[in-house]
């Protein structure tokens, strides 16, 4: 078998077996097939698709690409979650500690920033210290003893995904329903936990910009996780401004950590509620959706979520202060702020463009090899729905480089949407697949 001939065959828009998709995922893990064949073959895949079996062989052969975690010693009901990534996406950071604090333990394996969306991982590192190469062992008894462990994706776990993942994100090959799928599920189902819950982002700020993409992508990878053997639902969110406020890393750390103290922005705190419910069901904490979201409450107004963080990041190597006193987390100190180019009502923010001036900052990778700037960031002031008279402030952007400061305020800018009428609410749930 040659990769050439898979690649025509694929630009061709051919159907990839069994044996062609197991050649390929182990060559190149293997590094056998160099990085510019497999650019080619993920872009042919990006333009002619692939099916469901090709989808699911391709899942499978990236998960058995690797070793799989052995949870078994961790007590309880294990629920993983996964994003499939959008803008301002702190959600992980907000909701494992609170679902932590319920009983329900959380073994998780999260990802860095990829293409204009951020990644918990590098959100983590945040906290001076905090370690996310967890050995194995150490992984399982912070589980066992604080409820939480939260680590990058070991090097032999999934490893055609962490090679594809770091590829796609600089070949433009990174919105493709199967490679996410694939992406995601291989990952999932390496990682051992008993149940998934997935935030499926659509919008101008998601891979899946359409919502009828959003829900196919969802419909995948449930059926994936449910002929895995694992309890697995979709719930698919709104992505078409930035979630939340903060798009970074340090702001957004410290805006999760606001949201521990209750002081979490509306939209963030739905989609944490929502993804929340789900995992405590899936948990059998309780059967009741109503139920389940009060306990949740709960967590955030006595501070058990909070603590639960701290106790975590100390765990992991980090300071406790850090997390239980404000104003620790360094945030880059040039200040420049974008403004409103007219009066009237916001009612579009391209959270894409908001990510890429992210980016621009610092605050995401352009190569591999990129090591990103933690302390950069963008605090939106203005979202869809409020009014605003030209010249107020939309945004501030914090750099540590004028040009670049200046850039992110052009994007920022340029990403704003106006009207004349306020528009309507919008809901952050929009469907829970669970079949
Ligand atoms: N998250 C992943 O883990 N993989 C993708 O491809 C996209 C989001």
């Amino acid at each position: 078998m040659r990769m050439y001939d898979l690649i025509e065959k694929k630009k061709n828009g051919g159907s990839l077996t069994k044996e062609e998709i197991g050649f390929m995922v182990e060559g190149f893990t293997k590094g056998i097939i160099p990085d510019y064949q497999m650019s080619a073959m993920l872009m042919a895949i990006c333009f002619t698709g692939m099916n469901e079996t090709e989808t699911l062989e391709l899942t499978l052969a990236m998960k058995d690409s690797g070793d799989t975690l052995d949870l078994s010693k961790i007590n309880g009901i294990k629920v993983d979650k996964h994003s499939t990534g959008g803008v301002g996406d702190k959600t992980s950071l907000v909701l494992t500690p609170m679902v932590a604090a319920l009983g329900v333990p959380v073994a998780k394996m999260s990802g860095r920033g990829l293409g204009h969306t951020g990644g918990t991982i590098d959100k983590l590192e945040c906290f001076p210290g905090f370690c996310t190469a967890l050995p194995e062992e150490k992984f399982i008894t912070n589980v066992n003893e604080i409820g939480v462990a939260i680590a990058g994706q070991t090097a032999n776990l999934a490893p055609a995904d962490k090679k594809l993942y770091a590829l796609r994100d600089v070949t433009a090959t990174v919105a493709q329903k199967s490679l996410i799928a694939s992406s995601i599920m291989s990952k999932k189902l390496a990682a051992g936990s008993d149940a998934i819950v997935l935030d499926v982002k659509t919008g101008n700020g998601a891979f899946m910009k359409e919502e009828a993409d959003a829900v196919a992508l969802a419909e995948t990878m449930v059926k994936i996780g449910n002929m895995a053997g694992k309890k697995t639902a979709a719930i698919i969110t709104d992505m078409e401004q930035p979630l939340g406020n903060a798009v970074g890393n340090s702001v957004e750390v410290i805006e999760a950590l606001d949201a521990l103290r209750g002081e979490g922005p509306e939209d963030l705190m739905e989609v944490v509620y929502a993804l929340g419910t789900q995992m405590l069901l899936f948990a059998e904490i309780t059967d009741d959706r109503t139920k389940a979201e009060k306990l949740l409450k709960e967590t955030i107004a006595s501070g058990s979520a909070l603590k639960k963080f701290a106790e975590f990041v100390e765990a992991q190597g980090g300071n406790q202060e850090d997390v239980l006193t404000q104003g620790r987390l360094p945030v880059a100190e040039k200040k420049f702020f974008a403004k409103a180019k007219k009066d009237g009502f916001v009612t579009d923010i391209l959270a894409e463009q908001i990510g890429n001036a992210c980016m621009i900052l610092g605050g995401g990778r352009e190569t591999k090899e990129s090591v990103i700037d933690l302390s950069v960031g963008i605090r939106l002031t203005k979202k869809i729905g409020d009014a605003v008279k030209c010249g107020d402030v939309l945004a501030q952007i914090y750099a540590n480089d004028e040009s670049r400061g200046k850039e992110a305020v052009a994007m920022v800018e340029n990403a704003y949407r106006y009207g004349t009428e306020k528009p309507v609410d919008r809901s952050m749930v929009k469907k829970i697949i669970t079949e």
